[in-house]
Formats: C-alpha cells, structure tokens, sequence
C-alpha cells in the first residue's frame, strides 16, 4: 500500500486536517473555521485562535480517519504546518502532530505554510507541469515566485508593505465591513459602478515585480471621510479597492511570465479565491496564450489538504527522519527552506 500522510493545518484561525495517499490522492479532509468568532473583535485574537485550534484538532483528526476508513496504524507520515504564522496556534498543531507521530513510530514533518499554497494547484485536474510562475497572494504575503520543482523555489518579486490580502482586509475594515474583509469587499464591489473612484496602482510601472499595497489604505481612508458612506458610496469604493488590486496583480503576473519565458501561472492563496481575479487573470493571460491553474475554492484559503500533500511530496524524498524535537516558526521565510532541500 501507497503511504497515507496526515496534514494538520493551524497557523491562524482554521483548523484544516487531511490524509493524502501517494498514487490515489485526496482520501479525506475536513476544515474547522473561527471566522465567527473572531469577527466580534474585527481580525484573528491570537489567544482565543490557539484555545479553539486545541478544542477542535482531536474530533477533526477522528473524523478524517474515519470518513477515510484509514485506522491510525496505516498512516506513514504526519506533516505539520512549521510556520509562518501565529506562534500559539502553531504550536498546537505543531505538538499534537508530534504527540500522535511518536506514539506511532512514524516522522513527523514540519511543512512551510506558504509551500503548502504554492503546490495546492497540483491537486487540482488539469494540474500544471514544473517550471511554472506562482502567484502567491494571501493575507500575509504576496510573492511572484518561479516554481522549477518540489523545492525549488526562486522569488521573482514580493509586497514592499503590504500583502493583497492586508489591502482587502484593511480597506473593508474602513468600510465597516465584516472580517475577513476579502471575500465581503469581493461582495459588496459586485453592486458598486464602474469608473465612480479611481485609486493608485503603486509601482504598477516599476519596472520591476515588486509590489507596494500601503497607499491604498491611505487612499480609503481619504475617501471614506470625504464622502458620505451610504450604501451605494461603500459599494462604488469597494469595487475601486478591488478593481485597483487586481490590475496590479495581473499586470505584474503577466511581466513575471514574459521575464522568465514560461506560460503556465499557478495562482495561490486565500485572495486566489477572487472570482474577478480569476477572470482577468484568465482573459488577459489566455490571450497571450498562456494558462492559469487555481487551486480548487476549498484549498484556496487556509486548508489541511496542502499540507497533507506537500507533506506526503515530503515524506516522498526523506523516509526514515524520526526526530520529535520540535520549533514553530512565525517568520519564516520561503527561500529558507530551498537550502534544506
Ligand atoms: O491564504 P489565506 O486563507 O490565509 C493566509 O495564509 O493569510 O488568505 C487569507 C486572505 C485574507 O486577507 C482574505 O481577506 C483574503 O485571503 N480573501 C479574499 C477572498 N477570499 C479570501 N480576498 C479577496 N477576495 C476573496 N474572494
Ligand atoms: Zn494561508
């Protein structure tokens, strides 16, 4: 039998587990989200993020086991998400998946939340060939990256401030909108008219791929106080943010692929999950004849399948590493495990 990996995903406010088998795929996943409850405070309360991953993580592994019908002595290999992220909610995953691997004698793997991201499109079907051009956009980084291989990661540009996510998140917060602001400036832009607001596109022509989201915040703020917030006002605003967000992402992705000659782009990350990115992405690189491949929407955002996955690629290449001491990283940079590889 294949080897089946257990993925446990818990560096900011979702509880996501997984089992992966090499050769047959997803086996089961299941996703515990604390939207609800951070949305009171307007963003993720670190304390109260790790007090629910330790109530939610046992039931969630019990649950994929038994959806999969895999008992815990099939499993081969448990991979953790090692960092970056919230330190406190790290270290639950990062202890449980620890605790369960040593009881079963099998390694445990610490995995790079942003790796896990960058090779969820290869669950999908069709999903790209190696090398290929990573858009990396979550709410903590945003990152053009090219992908030659498991590992083999080379960062073309990134954020000089904020991420996308931060700029959508920060933007709707201006708003008075819900957290996470993403996916509710997504909704309420739906109603909002075109050409109403123009907002910058920093370093939209740098030159380079590098890219610069803080301004925009700046620019909210100026327009929520100048105007009179009604609805149709939030709405018109909200679909500024997004309209400006997004032609910055698709024009620098599209640099990223004619820099290095690839055509393929791999779009990753919670703001991956934008239905208006997904179709400029798709028209303006289709018409150069490129192609883009997103994750499926469940492992856009924050999941256990990335994880149980890069984990299993993982375990793939370094079998017999049993070693239960264990450090969580909350900065982590991605080209730091390149070397490890
Ligand atoms: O990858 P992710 O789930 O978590 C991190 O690793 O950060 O990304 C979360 C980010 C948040 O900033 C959220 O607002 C954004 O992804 N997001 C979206 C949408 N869905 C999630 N942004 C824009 N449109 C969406 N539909
Ligand atoms: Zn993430």
């Amino acid at each position: 039998m294949s080897p089946i990996t257990l993925g446990i995903e818990s560096s900011c406010d979702e509880t996501g587990i997984a089992l992966y088998q090499m050769g047959r795929g997803l086996l089961s996943h299941a996703l515990y989200t604390q939207v609800a409850m951070h949305n009171e405070y307007g963003g993720v309360v670190p304390e109260l993020a790790s007090r629910d991953h330790v109530r939610r993580i046992t039931p969630l592994i019990r649950q994929v086991l038994r959806e999969a019908n895999v008992s815990s002595d099939q499993i081969s290999a448990v991979a953790y998400t090692q960092g970056p992220g919230l330190g406190g909610a790290l270290l639950v995953g990062a202890s449980v998946a620890n605790a369960f691997a040593f009881a079963l004698d099998i390694p445990s793997i610490g995995i790079h939340h942003l790796e896990g991201h960058l090779l969820s499109p290869l669950l999908s079907d069709p999903a790209p060939e190696f090398p290929f051009v990573a858009l990396l956009v979550s709410g903590g980084h945003t990152q053009l990256m090219r992908v030659d291989g498991v590992g083999q990661y080379t960062l073309l540009g990134e954020t000089l401030d904020d991420a996308a996510g931060e700029a959508f998140d920060k933007s709707a917060k201006l708003l008075g909108l819900g957290y996470p602001g993403g996916p509710e400036l997504a909704k309420l832009a739906s109603k909002g008219r075109s050409g109403i607001y123009k907002l910058p596109r920093p370093m939209l022509h740098s030159g380079d791929l590098e890219f610069s989201f803080s301004g925009l915040k700046t620019a909210v703020l100026t327009l929520v106080r100048q105007s009179n917030n009604d609805d149709q006002t939030k709405a018109d605003i909200s679909f500024a943010v997004q309209e400006a967000i997004i032609d910055v992402l698709a024009q620098k992705a599209l640099a990223a692929l004619v820099q290095t000659g690839l055509n393929q782009l791999v779009v990753a990350g919670g703001v991956g999950a934008n239905k208006l990115l997904r179709e400029k992405l798709s028209r303006d690189i289709g018409k150069r004849g490129g192609k883009v491949f997103y994750p499926d929407l469940e492992f856009c955002t924050d999941n256990g399948a990335m994880i149980a996955f890069a984990g299993a690629l993982r375990f793939a290449q370094q079998q017999d590493k049993k070693d239960y001491r264990f450090n969580v990283k909350p900065r982590w940079n991605l080209q730091e495990i390149v070397l490890q590889y």
